[in-house]
């Protein structure tokens, strides 16, 4: 698939360059296309990936995968304009109470957005291997067909895709992820994961 990375930082860089490992094209987005710390990610992520302005890779992608910070969501997302009928996927987290995914949605209303990647840290997405289990990787979007396909995504690179209900489902799971991080996390480090085992 065609994708693009708004971001290029620890969650697009990762992701990223993994698809482009998997055989996908990626353009990556990025405020400075020509900056070094872009050279060096192209020369890592290797022939399947390109970079280009925030509203080139827009154009570009099928898939965006929308991996900034939170300040910066509104801003990059007028840039990258109208994004009818692409998949964009938003792993943007917040923590002053207000929803990044009703945000995203808000800013990006011709889109199927799929909520997906948030709950797990770049370092399990760069690398999500475990000596038993395969690490769950919750998602939730109101598109069946862009939900699938990014399920897809996920699955491929290795993760169990768990699809969660819209918006109350993920919203619950958000704070369940996060009061179960502030306990685990100092115990296990940001490299433990969930499964969800299901018959
Ligand atoms: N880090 C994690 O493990 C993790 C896990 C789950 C969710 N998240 C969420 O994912 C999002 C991205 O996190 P991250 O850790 O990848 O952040 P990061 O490493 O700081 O990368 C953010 C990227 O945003 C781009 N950007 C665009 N406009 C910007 C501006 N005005 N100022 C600074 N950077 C700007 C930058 O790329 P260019 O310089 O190329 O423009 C930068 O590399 C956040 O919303 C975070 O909550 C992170």
């Amino acid at each position: 698939m065609k994708i693009a990375a708004i971001g290029s930082g620890n969650m697009g860089g990762t992701l990223g360059k993994r698809w482009a490992a998997l055989g996908h094209q990626v353009m990556f987005g990025s405020r400075d296309p020509h900056s070094q710390k872009i050279k060096l990610l192209l020369q890592d992520a290797g022939t399947n990936a390109q970079a280009g302005t925030i509203r080139e890779a827009a154009a570009f992608g099928e898939v965006i995968l929308l991996a900034v910070l939170p300040d910066d969501v509104e801003r990059v997302l007028a840039e990258a304009g109208d994004l009818k009928g692409k998949i964009l996927i938003n792993c943007t987290n917040r923590y002053d109470g207000k929803s990044a995914d009703a945000e995203v949605r808000r800013l990006a209303p011709n889109a199927h957005v799929v909520r997906a990647f948030h709950t797990l840290p770049w370092e399990v997405l760069a690398d999500p291997r475990y000596d038993a289990g395969t690490a769950a990787a919750f998602l939730s979007g109101d598109d069946p067909a862009a939900t699938a396909t990014v399920a897809h995504l996920i699955s491929e690179m290795g993760l169990d895709p768990v699809e969660v209900g819209v918006p109350d489902g993920m919203a619950q799971v958000e704070t369940a992820v996060g009061t179960l991080w502030s306990v685990l996390a100092p115990r296990f480090g940001r490299e433990y994961s969930l499964s969800v085992l299901r018959r």
